[in-house]
């Protein structure tokens, strides 16, 4: 049979076994790895994986019209980054500086710093600039592996601004071959002009900007951040039905700061995702998991902030869905990198190498709702891969800080190729 690509004799692939669901309990650390491994793919989608010569045996390279050698290299499913604020403008490092002075993130906010801060950057570009911005991170991105992004807006915190930013991100994305799942954060804030009226800013969110960008199909999902001194679980839970109601998806920034509450209410709406979770209670998480919500942790905050780590084990072991993220924005983690993420996983939350890569790939995809599509290497997923410098996946997490992707497939069709670079060892 012919196909449109064919990557032969890889040292190794890792990806989760074939399904559409989260990897849960001791699942999470069990991957199918291959040696000598191969995938052809067909129109987009993966038509075969397996041993190189099984492969060979129904896609023979004459039939291919690009074969790629993949010797000494590692084949993975493109990594999912299931939280990002990728449209923002402008960035904070004074806050960092004020942070290393002992400053907290939550004083920094609470004198007009913080996401603040970024709204008034956000606010001073024009989208042109914005979505050419939001590109060339896409471009970063994809370099590092990450072949879908989901991406939040809430820099914006009017209706205007906050389509600005969504539709700079539709602009940058039309433009990349990097995949772009759309979040609506409007209430990421109470923006300045409404301090001292935040009902009305609620009201404003319900009765006017969430019925505009749902129509406008701006955004897939909307998100709420629920915590202490931003949005409380009452405002939360009405701002998340407007949203349900106007068919967008439901996800949380819950419970990073303090210990709200916002874990129970993402399990009550039955939300998409609930992320970040430093402070939830074990009987949130509990709630979480019996409602089959996916929990995005993202370490790279922890690591920037200096706060305490997710559970990651605890969750693990009661059953719950984890996926990992970077939560790449101007203030708590200027970083963009999946790997990176998996090294903090491994080193300070105690995930394994191979349970970091699933939450990585799989479990992402589920988080964004995507997993009968995304994350896995499998027959009829898309074909999304990232192939690395290294032939064990451990390699990837162990060796930090390092660009090992040699090339990357999105919808079947090299997205980006770094040629022969030999970064590794
Ligand atoms: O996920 N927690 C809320 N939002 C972001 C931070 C945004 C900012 O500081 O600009 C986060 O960490
Ligand atoms: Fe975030």
């Amino acid at each position: 049979m012919k196909c449109d690509l064919l990557v032969v004799s890889a040292a190794q692939l890792i990806t989760a076994p074939e399904g559409t669901g989260p990897l849960l309990g001791p699942d999470l650390d069990r991957p199918t790895l291959l040696e000598d491994a191969a995938v052809a793919c067909v129109d987009g989608k993966i038509a075969a994986v397996g041993k190189t010569a099984e492969v060979q045996a129904r896609y023979p390279e004459s039939g291919a019209r690009r074969v790629i050698d993949a010797r000494g290299l590692l084949v993975a499913p493109g990594f999912v980054d299931s939280h990002t604020h990728l449209p923002f403008a402008g960035t904070r490092e004074m806050e960092f500086d004020a942070r290393a002075r002992g400053e907290t993130y939550a004083a920094i906010a609470e004198r007009g710093g913080g996401i603040r801060a970024s709204v008034a950057h956000l606010r001073a570009v024009s989208e042109p600039a914005l979505a050419l911005s939001v590109a060339k991170r896409l471009g970063r991105l994809l370099a590092q592996g990450t072949t879908t992004v989901e991406a939040k807006s809430g820099y914006g915190l009017s209706l205007e601004e906050e389509r600005k930013q969504l539709q700079a991100l539709r602009t940058a994305s039309a433009s990349s071959p990097v995949e772009v799942v759309p979040t609506f954060l409007g209430a990421h804030e109470v923006p300045d002009e409404y301090r001292d009226r935040r009902e009305d800013y609620v009201s404003l969110l319900t009765d006017r900007m969430i019925p505009a960008i749902a129509k406008e199909r701006l955004a897939r999902f909307c998100d709420v951040f629920c915590d202490r001194g931003v949005f409380t679980v009452e405002e939360s839970r009405r701002i998340l039905l407007r949203a349900r109601e106007s068919g967008l998806g439901i996800k949380l920034h819950a419970d990073e700061l303090a210990d709200v509450g916002a874990a129970a209410l993402a399990a009550e709406l039955r939300a998409t995702s609930a992320d970040h979770l430093l402070h939830a209670s074990p009987e949130g998480l509990r709630a979480m998991s019996r409602a089959g919500v996916m929990a995005v942790l993202l370490p790279g905050t922890a690591f920037t902030l200096g706060l305490p780590y997710a559970r990651a084990r605890v969750m693990v072991e009661m059953g719950l869905g984890i996926a990992l993220a970077t939560d790449f924005n101007p203030g708590s983690t200027m970083c963009s990198s999946m790997p990176m993420a998996m090294t903090l996983a491994v080193t300070q939350m105690k995930m394994t190498p191979a349970e970091a890569w699933m939450a990585a790939t799989a479990n992402a995809a589920c988080a964004v709702g995507e997993g009968n599509r995304l994350g896995r290497l499998q027959p009829g997923h898309q074909a999304d891969l990232a192939l690395f410098e290294a032939s064990d996946y451990r390699h990837i997490p162990y060796h930090y800080a390092e660009e090992h992707v040699r090339l990357a497939v999105k919808r079947g069709a090299v997205a980006t190729d770094r040629g022969d670079c030999s970064c590794c060892v």
